[in-house]
Formats: structure tokens, sequence, C-alpha cells
């Protein structure tokens, strides 16, 4: 089983700051870093970095060669990334000094996918492999509906949250991976609610899906044909959460890619998005294999 990634790369504008600058309120930024990111960059390194095949299926400007070989670099399939011209996506983004962000993405590149381009992306995979997405392309409906059709196993990364799901074939999603706030919108519920009471409701709403719903630092639960699985989180120091999300999606679906029980994909996934949050960046951030499986020994 393979994974192909319809996924964003962004050039990452990271700005170290006291705190997230206020409306109407000008600040200094400490330092500026640039990092290859995007949410389908970071999933599609994280996934290949845990020793998943992966193909990714994306698109880059002129400013985008880097970022296609921090994915190559990984070990995935970057052959059939579209090149096309004006500038690659990129994420302005800010780190407070307790390590939370808050981003902006420019679409760029990321929002040229073609119906074309797609169908011949998902003729790489055959039936049973992943079809991993998130919400920083154009197109997320006509991939999720495609894929499906290609009896591909669709698993979703709603983020950015969509504005509008009306126009989303959510009944075709296999897979929801989800933080507690994307949880909440998608069950019609808020943050306050128990995590719990989220799932369930995704459960009645998608009752032939499975639910990834991530904690932050309270770890995660999951809910995968029918059972109900929790992992607490690891305690770390946090110095950046850029890309622990995207780290977690990786190693998870990485790990149903071997075969691995679920108790086990969310104990890997967990431990390799706490070794994110400890380090500055986004793909950067993102361990080997090696490391999330000293990280876990020691935990
Ligand atoms: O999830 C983190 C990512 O979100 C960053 O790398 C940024 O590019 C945005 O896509």
């Amino acid at each position: 089983m393979k994974i192909l990634n319809f996924g964003s790369l962004n050039i990452d504008r990271v700005y170290d700051v006291e705190h997230f600058v206020k409306p109407g309120e000008t600040i200094s930024a400490r330092t500026l870093h640039f990092y290859p990111g995007g949410k389908g960059l970071n999933q599609s390194v994280a996934a290949a970095r845990a020793g998943a095949q992966v193909i990714h299926a994306g698109a880059i400007g002129e400013d985008g060669a880097a970022l296609e070989a921090v994915i190559a670099e990984a070990g995935a399939d970057t052959t059939g990334i579209l090149h096309t011209g004006g500038p690659s996506g990129h994420a302005v983004i800010q780190v407070s000094e307790a390590g939370q962000n808050s981003i902006i993405v420019y679409g760029g590149a990321n929002q040229q996918l073609t119906e074309d381009y797609i169908e011949t992306m998902l003729n790489k995979a055959t039936p049973g492999d992943i079809v991993l997405l998130q919400n920083e392309t154009n197109s997320v409906d006509t991939i999720i509906q495609r894929a499906h059709e290609h009896g591909l196993l669709v698993a979703w990364n709603p983020s950015p949250f969509p504005k509008d799901l009306s126009a989303l074939p959510l009944l075709s999603v296999d897979l929801f991976l989800v933080n507690a706030a994307e949880g909440a919108q998608l069950a019609n519920l808020t943050e306050d609610n128990d995590p719990k009471m989220i799932l369930q409701a995704l459960q009645s709403m998608y009752p032939s899906a499975a639910v990834v719903l991530t904690l932050g630092g309270d770890g995660v639960i999951c809910l995968y044909h029918g059972q109900t699985y929790s992992h607490p989180g690891f305690r770390v120091n946090v110095v950046d959460t850029t890309a622990a999300g995207d780290t977690f999606c990786g190693y998870f679906l990485a790990g149903l890619c071997k075969g691995e029980a679920i108790d086990r994909c969310l104990a890997q996934a967990g431990a390799a998005a706490a070794i994110a949050v400890s380090r500055a960046g986004a793909a950067p951030s993102i361990p080997v294999k090696t490391e999330m499986e000293t990280f876990l020994a020691a935990h």
C-alpha cells in the first residue's frame, strides 16, 4: 500500500515574535527564517521519513525547486510535481514565545491543479492505496470524488478548514484527520465539547469513515472500524508547534501502510509529533524513523 499525496508546497517565512500582532499594532520580529513547508509537503516528508512509499502530487512555481528537493531527499517520488509559472505557495508564520503559531497562507502554484493533472496522478495509484489531501490546493472536491471512484482510500486533513463544506463529497472520505477545532467544526459542535462527543457526532454523520482526532498536548483519540482508541500526549519542551499535526498525519498513515496495529500507529505518530514541536520550523523539524523509535523507547 502506498500514499499518493495531493498536497501544498510552501515557502514558510517564519517570524519569531514576543506576541502575535494585534489589529492596528506594528511589532518587530526578532528573527526571520525561511523554511520549506506547506501541509502537503510536510505530510509527504513525514510519511516518507517514517518509511512509507509516497508519491507527491502538487505544483510549484519558478521559485520552488528547493521545495521539491526536500520531498525527494526524504525519499518520496516527486517526478509528477507540476511546474507552473508565477510564484510557489508561501506562508507568513508568527511564532510566539510560547511556541504557538499563527499562519497566513498564499496559495500561488498550489491552486493550479487541473482536472487532467489530477487524473494523470490518480492513475499512478492502485485500488487500496491511500490518497491523502488537505485543503491548501484547489479541486479538493474533484480529488476526493475521483479518488473514491478509482477505489482508493481517501484520507482528508481539512486544514485550513473550508468555508463551505456543502460543496464537498464528504461521504466519499474514508479517514478524517482533524484537530480539536477542525473536528468540532466538522461535527457542527464547538471546541468546548468533550472530544468523545465530537468523535461520536462524526461517527453518526460519517458511519463508514474512520476519524483521528488530535488533541495537541493531550494526545489523540481515534475511531477505527467501530472501535475507539486513544493515546496520551508526550510532555516535551515546546519550541514551535508548526507542522506537528502534519507530522502526526504522515507518521500515522505510514503506520497504516505497513499494517501496524492502530495503537502502535497512534503511539508512533504522537512520538514523531512531539519531537517536531521541540524543534523550529516545518519540514526541518520532522524526525526520521530512528529518532522517533529512540524517543518512543525512552518514553
Ligand atoms: O501545518 C503547517 C504548515 O501550514 C506550514 O508549513 C505552512 O506552510 C502552512 O501550510
